[in-house]
């Protein structure tokens, strides 16, 4: 059984190919490197002792994807490839709502042509938008607050709306919270370009001394103490939801919607003292401004995940800290070595 996995090279992707393979499927990649490194790849072949072939391409053209299921026989795919920079965003909207909803809609035309009709899509907590009761449930109302979160709740719209209209469809959407940490080996990883977005990468790079001082975006947040709350969730649980989610689709017909988190809140400072206590190293800080945007707390309601897909997260915190840390200390410079 082979499963295409777009954006595959990135680091949710890499990490989820790693979990398939040693599953004993097949894997192929197709990602147009915009925010990924083939380096990740030929890790995971190192890894596993199996192929994990990349092809170079744009989800979003429908040649490219085409050429992909003329090369192979592509039984399922996990959708992962999409610009996922918040704030990178509000700025440039037109990219991220053409780019996120073409390689959708590319994907759901020319897969029935090659009789697959499987698929699991990369979704995001972030489509429950603000101002919500917590922990959150797939049937809560949903609504953005960006231009990447609406590709991500347009998107769920499309696959939803396709999947009523052909009862063939199989698609399951899966809504990340956040994924942090690396494989327990470090050769694969979250190696963001410029300066990291997200706490956990800005986190190693300040223990690795190529950044300062980490800034804590508000302390007076109505949280334990002050600073934002979220559902950390280790990237190889995460992988591990793919892999139940695609057994699920392939067991299955029409749409489903799942969380993918632990349940469990962290504050950033939480996050800090963990990562100090986990790797024995001091991450200094400085309360900052909060960062325009942000919600107090965010976490999930698992339950429909573990009872229909029977997965949970299983790595705590200071599994998760120790992993991050293990692949920023091996490498340094990301894949760019
Ligand atoms: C976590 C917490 C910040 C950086 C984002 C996207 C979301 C998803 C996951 C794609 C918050 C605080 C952060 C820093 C800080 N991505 N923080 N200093 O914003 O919860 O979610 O990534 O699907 O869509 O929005 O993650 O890691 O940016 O922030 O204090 O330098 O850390 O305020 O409380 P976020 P994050």
């Amino acid at each position: 059984m082979r499963v295409l996995l777009t954006g595959g090279a990135g680091y949710i992707g890499s990490h989820t190919a790693l979990c398939l393979l040693e599953a004993g499927y097949d894997v192929v990649a197709l990602d147009n490197l915009s925010n990924a490194s083939p380096e990740a790849l030929k890790r995971v072949e190192e890894l596993t002792g199996k192929k994990a072939p990349l092809i170079v391409g744009d989800c979003t053209n429908e040649k490219d994807v085409t050429a992909v299921f003329e090369q192979y026989k592509i039984d399922a795919v996990i959708h992962f490839a999409g610009l996922k920079a918040v704030g990178e965003s509000v700025a440039k909207p037109l990219d991220y709502y053409q780019n996120n909803l073409d390689a959708t809609m590319v994907l759901c035309r020319v897969m029935p042509r090659y009789n697959c009709d499987v698929l699991v899509f990369s979704s995001s907590a972030t489509v429950y938008g603000t101002n919500q009761e917590m922990p959150l449930r797939e049937d809560f109302p949903t609504g953005c607050t960006n231009p990447y979160g609406w590709t991500k709740w347009i998107s769920e719209r499309i696959l939803t709306d396709v999947a009523h209209a052909d009862p063939t469809r199989s698609f399951v959407l899966l809504r990340y919270f956040n994924p942090i940490g690396a494989h327990e080996s470090g050769r694969i990883g979250e190696d963001p370009s410029g300066i990291p977005n997200n706490l956990m990468p800005y986190i190693c790079q300040v223990a690795s001394g190529k950044l300062q001082q980490l800034g804590v975006f508000g302390n007076d947040y109505p949280t334990r103490d002050g600073t934002g709350e979220r559902d950390y969730i280790h990237v190889m649980d995460l992988a591990e939801g793919h892999l139940a989610a695609l057994k699920y689709a392939l067991e299955n017909k029409g749409v489903e919607i799942f969380n993918l988190g632990t349940g469990v809140p962290y504050s950033v400072l939480d996050i800090v003292h963990a990562f100090e206590k986990a790797n024995d190293l001091t991450i200094p800080y400085r309360i900052t401004p909060r960062r325009p945007g942000d919600i107090a707390t965010c976490y999930a309601d698992p339950k429909r995940a573990t009872e229909m897909l029977h997965w949970s997260a299983k790595r705590d915190l200071n599994t998760m800290c120790r992993d991050a840390w293990n692949w920023q200390k091996q490498n340094p410079k990301g894949y760019n070595e």
